[in-house]
């Protein structure tokens, strides 16, 4: 990774004060750079080169993974125009080099032994967040796939629901693209739509699968499934947007929705997104008492609902999609 944003001091300033906050700023912000799928970890790397930047004046600052493992390169001169400072992580503890960050002055210049020693604070923060990270990220997909199987466990028992999550997903993020929402958002539709329904798992299956009329009572145990699937989720951390999700699909635009009765803007759009895509596969997808009905029937009746049950630019949003993906 190469590039080369403007420093923010000139070599020429030696405010002594202000080099010190920027120095602790730039550690800083390396330490709580936040990672929280596989991507960011490109931009974590980016962040520690901008922040190498911040506080020494370089013509080039890199940091890489792989190539040359000058690991033992950092101080074979006193005051080098080039320095190799390795990044290691820890492995029945010993250090294991994992890369560098390469820092290269101009001609006339030389490299401080204080900004030798900055890099190897940085380059020791970096390997410490990697490996944390990589930890981190290891958990977080081994949870979603042992989630995933609990949602496949529910929808395995109806074969009138079977893929119903992986549908709603699929057209949740549909939606979140034609709307741009940022790739953070999109990411948190895309598990939350799969998890949607995880709290149908708490519910009897004589009540989950009953092939009739379900009375008010049973009704309302179904309605459950939002707030069953809140509490599954709520003690795994990395899932709190997503329970955002589980939580509020089933409300509605007016307020006539549960499990709290939210309205228009007050639930997550996340969760209006959801509501559009969960009522959509619902209606075209056949059920034991009906036929499915066809894409351009529903859409008809999801555009009716506009403004009443659903945010009206979510509709919008699908309508668009909809039409661009499936009804060509
Ligand atoms: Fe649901």
């Amino acid at each position: 990774m190469n590039y080369q944003p403007k420093p923010l001091r000139s070599s020429e300033d030696d405010d002594t004060y202000e080099k010190k906050e920027d120095l602790l700023s730039a550690l800083t912000s390396v330490v709580r750079f936040s990672i929280n799928k596989k991507d960011d970890i490109q931009e974590f790397f980016k962040e520690v080169v901008n922040q190498i930047y911040r506080v020494v004046s370089a013509d080039r600052v890199s940091l890489s993974l792989k190539g040359r493992m000058e690991c033992n390169d950092v101080s074979s001169k006193k005051r080098p125009k080039v320095v190799y400072v390795p990044i290691n992580i820890k492995e029945n503890d010993m250090d294991i080099c994992i890369g560098h960050i390469k820092l290269e002055k101009g001609r006339d210049q030389n490299i401080e032994p204080e900004e030798i020693n900055f890099l190897e604070t940085m380059a020791y923060l970096t390997g410490l967040k990697f490996q944390n990270s990589i930890l981190e990220l290891v958990v977080y997909e081994g949870l979603v796939q042992t989630l995933k199987v609990l949602v496949n466990t529910v929808e395995a028992k109806d074969v009138y629901t079977k893929f119903h999550s992986h549908r709603v997903a699929q057209y949740s993020l549909g939606i979140a693209k034609i709307m741009d929402l940022p790739k953070e958002e999109k990411d948190i539709i895309k598990i939350g739509g799969i998890l949607h329904d995880i709290g149908k798992i708490a519910i009897p299956e004589n009540i989950l699968l009953k092939e009739g009329k379900l009375t008010e009572e049973e009704f309302n145990v179904i309605k459950m499934h939002t707030t069953f699937g809140n509490e599954i989720l709520k003690p795994l951390r990395f899932f709190h947007q997503e329970r955002m999700i589980v939580l509020y699909h089933h409300e509605r635009w007016d307020g006539s929705g549960y499990p709290e009765g939210l309205k228009g803007e007050n639930i997550p759009l996340p969760a209006r997104i959801l509501a559009v895509a969960d009522s959509f596969d619902a209606m075209t997808s056949d059920r034991i008492y009906r036929k499915a009905r066809s894409f351009e029937d529903a859409l008809k009746e999801i555009k009716d609902l506009a403004g009443i049950k659903y945010d009206p630019y979510v509709v919008n949003a699908f309508d668009f999609f909809l039409k661009r993906e499936y009804l060509k």
